[in-house]
């Protein structure tokens, strides 16, 4: 893993040892991927402010997300088949995640179940939530995440309905999904990673099945998901899910002025200023061009995290520049879960640590509560 020095070669890495289905499961974004494209080009466009001659030992890249003391303003956002990108996925990025001391996020859609996770880490961790249409199953997720002790519940947001990813029709990757041939063979030519899935507890829906009757394998899981997502979804349900989670809320999605207000009345912890890494309505703006005025509206009523891009420490500096209070990890982390299990996690995580603790240094701050737009050259 340390030839692997930047985010980029975990990337490269991945696209080698992951099928190329998942591998462009995860790269992919929605339609035309503008809005993927704009997450990277809008932090890629602000430009970090080089000091010099401040003393800057004795640096830290420690502070607090939710009250919480974390090593790094970091925490991994939860993916949904995050267990396809190697076996037992989800358990090997919580383990990175805690041993690096960072939040870890399990997706409802993960394939290591709730209780899975919970059994493989001695650390709490985030269960993100998804509301579907069976209020039931969506209460006893709740109770099964209460039950293991998740430290924070992540309520998605923006996905009543699905983006559509091109990448992942040509793939195959629909529903139910389509075994070609030529996706075969590629597995076939992928052995590390078909001995990785084939050693992992699960290929299938661990949250869902046998939690649902008569949902057992891929295709039946993957139809009941799809006729689950619910166009109703409103504010009500966001109140009603805070009735049943007693612990500590996160809204996850938040992309408007409007809707982050409204979201602050919610009596939410947190809200993520996200459009799900470029997922779901293309032609959105980036999240970092979203983050300014969302900060300026509420960020004095609500604890504001970001996601979207992030693939570098460089990056999760501008995002604290811009007055976040830490970022999630998306595909940066799954490039390295894809390039190396839990080693190409931990190094994904060290990368983003180490370029944010020399960015610091080079730009005269030494803590994370010095990162304001001072550090901004443009
Ligand atoms: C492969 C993949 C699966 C995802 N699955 C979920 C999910 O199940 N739930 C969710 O809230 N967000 C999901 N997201 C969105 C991420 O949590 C996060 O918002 C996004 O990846 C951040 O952008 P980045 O990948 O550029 O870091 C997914 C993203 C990717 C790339």
């Amino acid at each position: 893993m340390k030839n692997m020095t930047c985010i980029e070669d975990l990337r490269q890495a991945a696209r080698r040892r992951v099928p190329r289905a998942f591998y462009e499961y995860a790269d992919g974004g929605s339609y035309a991927e503008q809005t993927l494209n704009a997450n990277r080009k809008d932090l890629e466009g602000i430009n970090l402010r080089q000091r010099v001659l401040v003393d800057v030992s004795n640096r830290s890249t420690a502070t607090t997300i939710l009250g919480e003391p974390v090593s790094l303003p970091l925490a991994l956002a939860p993916i949904g088949l995050c267990g396809m990108q190697h076996g037992d996925g989800e358990i090997l990025a919580c383990r990175a995640a805690h041993a690096a001391g960072i939040p870890f996020t399990l997706s409802t859609m993960s394939i290591c179940s709730i209780e899975d996770v919970a059994a493989s880490v001695d650390k709490p961790f985030w269960f993100q939530l998804y509301v579907m249409k069976d209020r039931g199953f969506v209460r006893s997720l709740i109770e099964r995440a209460a039950a293991v002790k998740c430290s924070a519940l992540v309520l998605t947001v923006d996905l009543q309905i699905l983006g559509q990813r091109h990448r992942d029709i040509k793939n195959g990757m629909t529903v139910p999904p389509q075994w070609r041939l030529g996706n075969i063979v590629d597995m076939a030519s992928k052995p590390l990673w078909l001995l990785s899935v084939a050693r992992g507890k699960r290929r299938t829906f661990g949250n869902i099945a046998g939690h649902v009757r008569g949902m057992e394998n891929f295709n039946s899981l993957s139809h009941w998901i799809a006729g689950q997502f619910d166009e109703t979804l409103s504010w009500k349900d966001v109140e009603w899910i805070a009735d049943q989670w007693q612990g500590k809320l996160i809204l996850k999605g938040i992309l408007d002025v409007d809707d982050a207000r409204m979201a602050a009345k919610t009596g939410a912890a947190a809200l993520v200023v996200s459009n799900h890494g470029g997922r779901q309505l293309d032609g959105a703006p980036s999240s970092i061009a979203a983050l300014p005025p969302i900060v300026e509206a509420v960020g004095s009523s609500i604890e504001i995290l970001f996601d979207g891009g992030i693939r570098s420490g460089q990056d999760v500096m501008r995002a604290i520049a811009l007055g976040a209070r830490a970022c999630l990890s998306g595909r940066a982390y799954v490039y390295g879960l894809g390039a190396g299990g839990q080693a190409g996690v931990t190094r994904a995580i060290e990368i983003i640590r180490n370029e944010l603790d020399v960015s610091m240094a080079l730009t005269g701050v030494k803590s994370i509560g010095e990162i304001d737009r001072r550090v901004i050259a443009n």
